[in-house]
């Protein structure tokens, strides 16, 4: 049987600046569920990319003294390099201004041109740049200057008043088409304080959008107007499509099975474009709508939005530089609330990292290991063949379900916390058994087997559950144990079963897993 497929995006990042801990937050969330969906024997699509069109973009260019698409070809390293640093397995990275992308676009936008969903008209309004976002007058803020400001970034907006010929998109026939989408889909916009933003905002009622631009022509021509380039959101979004082979023969059947996506993840800050614009654009084509719009919250450093503008923070690989990546990944993952804003801080890091994977899960496996190795001479003795007590086993045969349950919502705190559960009952179990006396005690023997095959099976199965947030350790405790490869894993229920670590393996003891931090000299964080 064919596997069930399971597909996932990120936004696509405009390459105004490399990647930063906002957007690493996205796209390690979304690579977390898809490494356990892909345990979990699916199917899995991560899509990805970079946002080159729009006039940022341009811009941003020409502040560097560069050519649109030479300053694109330049940074692009820095989000491949990013992403490989934080070990984010895509299946794709569009880059939009890649001819198979400029296919999408022209083939979609065609297509709704000639439905009948777009006419030509002039645009009079507002416009912000860094947004890229078209703005009624009623939403602006005013400066100390008393001029418009975006109220959102707070910078200038433009006014667009040049008797500039657009091509606009029907957008306002939709209002209630979406209404009763949201209404019959419950789960389509996520978490719920989103869903209220976005209903209220069409309830007001839409206007038509505005999808060229013909006063510049960095973006891809419209095939039926070519002095017209697509706006830049017409554009990006449709990379979703491009992602996984939308009119594109040389993957010829993918589309049908990957679309509709499972989860869009997205920021809150572009939840109108993922929520409005493009299940719009959609109904238009013809084309069903993703399940799930995820709309997280931010990374605020001293209570401010952490963004690659402003500046304020470091790099994702500063701080992999003192932690690790998968102390990085498991951070952002178990101590942010998935969908809440969450504060992040240095002094917090190096807590979740001492506490939970230092002396926890870390010291869990050293222990074991080392005693292993004393008093079995580095191999897994014989699984309990008596009845004795064992606490561990309940906990492990009841995490599937709640690990799962979890994962399928996205509440990546929750299923960290149920891992830990079973870690930090490991350790006390060490506690109350005390196998360094019952070594003491050739009588004991027996019991020493049981009590050891108990723990180092409870490791085998964390390892297998702590494997989406931190790949590499996980890896090497499966190492550790004499085992294959975590990647081979495509059933995780089958294989976190009781009992299947098999007696007599070698277990090698390694180093700490996660060395403890000094919490002095850590680098500032904004
Ligand atoms: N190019 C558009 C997206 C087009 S998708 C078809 C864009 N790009 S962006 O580079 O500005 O990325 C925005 C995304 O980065 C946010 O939606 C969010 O996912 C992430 N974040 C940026 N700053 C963030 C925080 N401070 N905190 C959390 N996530 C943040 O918008």
């Amino acid at each position: 049987m064919p596997k069930e497929t399971y597909s996932v995006t990120t936004p696509i990042y405009y390459v105004n600046a490399a990647p930063h801990l906002g957007t690493a937050y996205t796209t390690v969330a979304a690579d977390t569920v898809c490494r356990y969906q892909r345990m979990n024997g699916k199917d899995v699509a991560l899509v990805t990319g970079m946002d080159e069109h729009g006039q940022k973009v341009a811009d941003t260019a020409a502040d560097h003294g560069m050519q649109p698409q030479e300053w694109c070809d330049s940074m692009e390293p820095a989000f491949r390099n990013a992403w490989e640093e934080l070990d984010i397995k895509y299946t794709d990275f569009v880059r939009t201004t890649e001819p198979r992308h400029a296919v999408t676009v022209q083939d979609f936008w065609q297509k709704l041109y000639d439905k009948g969903y777009l006419y030509k008209g002039a645009y009079e309004g507002w416009y912000c740049v860094h947004e890229e976002t078209y703005y009624a007058e009623s939403d602006l803020e005013k400066n100390e200057d008393g001029k418009f400001v975006c109220p959102d970034c707070k910078r200038e907006v433009q006014l667009m008043a040049s008797g500039e010929e657009n091509w606009f998109f029907k957008l306002s026939e939709f209002q209630q088409p979406l209404l009763d989408y949201y209404e019959s889909h419950p789960d389509f916009i996520r978490p719920e304080s989103r869903k209220n933003e976005v209903v209220s905002f069409v309830s007001r009622g839409l206007k038509d959008l505005s999808i060229s631009r013909s006063t510049f022509s960095w973006g891809i021509p419209l095939p039926f107007d070519e002095g017209h380039v697509a706006y830049v959101w017409a554009d990006a979004l449709l990379a979703y499509l491009t992602g996984i082979g939308y009119a594109d023969e040389s993957r010829e059947g993918e589309f049908d099975i990957r679309w509709p996506m499972q989860y869009h993840f997205v920021g809150k800050d572009i939840i109108r474009f993922h929520c409005v614009i493009w299940p719009a654009m959609l109904m238009a084509a013809g084309l069903p709508i993703a399940y799930t719009v995820f709309g997280h919250g931010f990374l605020l450093t001293k209570g401010e939005k952490m963004s690659k503008s402003k500046g304020n923070g470091l790099m994702p690989s500063d701080l992999i530089k003192v932690f690790g990546v998968d102390a990085y990944r498991y951070y952002f993952m178990s101590d942010v609330q998935f969908g809440a804003d969450g504060s992040i801080s240095m002094e917090r890091m190096v807590q979740v990292y001492n506490n939970e994977l230092a002396n926890t899960w870390g010291n869990l496996v050293s222990r074991v290991m080392n005693m292993t190795k004393k008093y079995f001479d580095g191999k897994v003795p014989n699984a309990c063949a008596h009845s004795c007590e064992n606490p561990l086993k309940p906990l492990a045969d009841e995490l599937y379900q709640k690990y799962d349950a979890a994962m399928e919502r996205v509440d990546f705190s929750g299923a960290a916390a149920a891992v830990q559960e079973l870690a930090a009952r490991a350790n006390r179990y060490i506690e109350e058994t005390e196998p360094f006396k019952l070594a003491k005690d050739p009588e004991k023997q027996d019991e020493l087997e049981c009590v050891m095959y108990n723990l180092l099976e409870a490791i085998r199965i964390i390892a297998l559950y702590m494997a989406p947030f931190a790949p590499h350790t996980s890896e090497e405790v499966y190492k550790r144990l004499g085992l294959g490869s975590i990647q081979d894993v495509e059933d995780i229920k089958a294989a976190t079963e009781w009992g299947q670590l098999p007696a007599g393996n070698p277990i090698e003891v390694g180093d700490p897993l996660f060395p403890r931090l000094d919490v002095d000299n850590l680098p500032e964080l904004g």
